[in-house]
């Protein structure tokens, strides 16, 4: 049980800081003052999320996982099938599949953190964090969608 806690720390650090850099690499590419204030928002909350699992990786004595590899590359792991990377809508789309993906892994970790209550419940904050972004991101995109036609 312990080792599989160790593992998850390690996971989600890495998943953190991939939406960091996800919606970081978002900043440069919009137009829309609004669309990058969201953006910037979202990356704190990220921040704030890797900068939890840095802490607990460090008071279990854990190495900090290197991430590598391509934005695309992460997305694709993380959604198990390959991504593009254009466009403000499609950023806001693939974001939102991103934030899925994370809100179902958080699930399960709450459900195998549930012998460490305070684990649990920093969790489950995070978890309530994404739901807020995928639902920002699904309704942006949808109002990005329904402007240009
Ligand atoms: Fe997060
Ligand atoms: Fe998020």
């Amino acid at each position: 049980m312990k080792d599989r806690i160790r593992f998850r720390l390690k996971e989600f650090y890495i998943l953190e800081k991939f939406q960091v850099k996800y919606y970081e690499s978002q900043l440069s590419t919009a137009e829309s003052k609004y669309y990058r204030k969201a953006f910037e928002k979202m990356m704190e909350i990220e921040q704030g999320h890797v900068d939890f699992f840095v802490q607990e990786l460090n008071s279990r004595n854990i190495d900090i996982p290197a991430v590598t590899g391509t934005l695309a590359d992460m997305a694709g792991n993380f959604l198990g099938e390959s991504v593009e990377l254009t466009g403000p809508s499609k950023a806001c789309t693939l974001g939102a599949a991103l934030e899925n993906r994370a809100i179902e892994m958080y699930q399960s970790f709450t459900m195998e953190a549930k012998n460490d209550a305070c684990l649990q419940d920093k969790l489950m904050e995070f978890c309530l964090e994404e739901e807020f972004h995928s639902l920002w991101l699904q309704n942006y995109a949808w109002k990005l969608d329904n402007k240009t036609k």
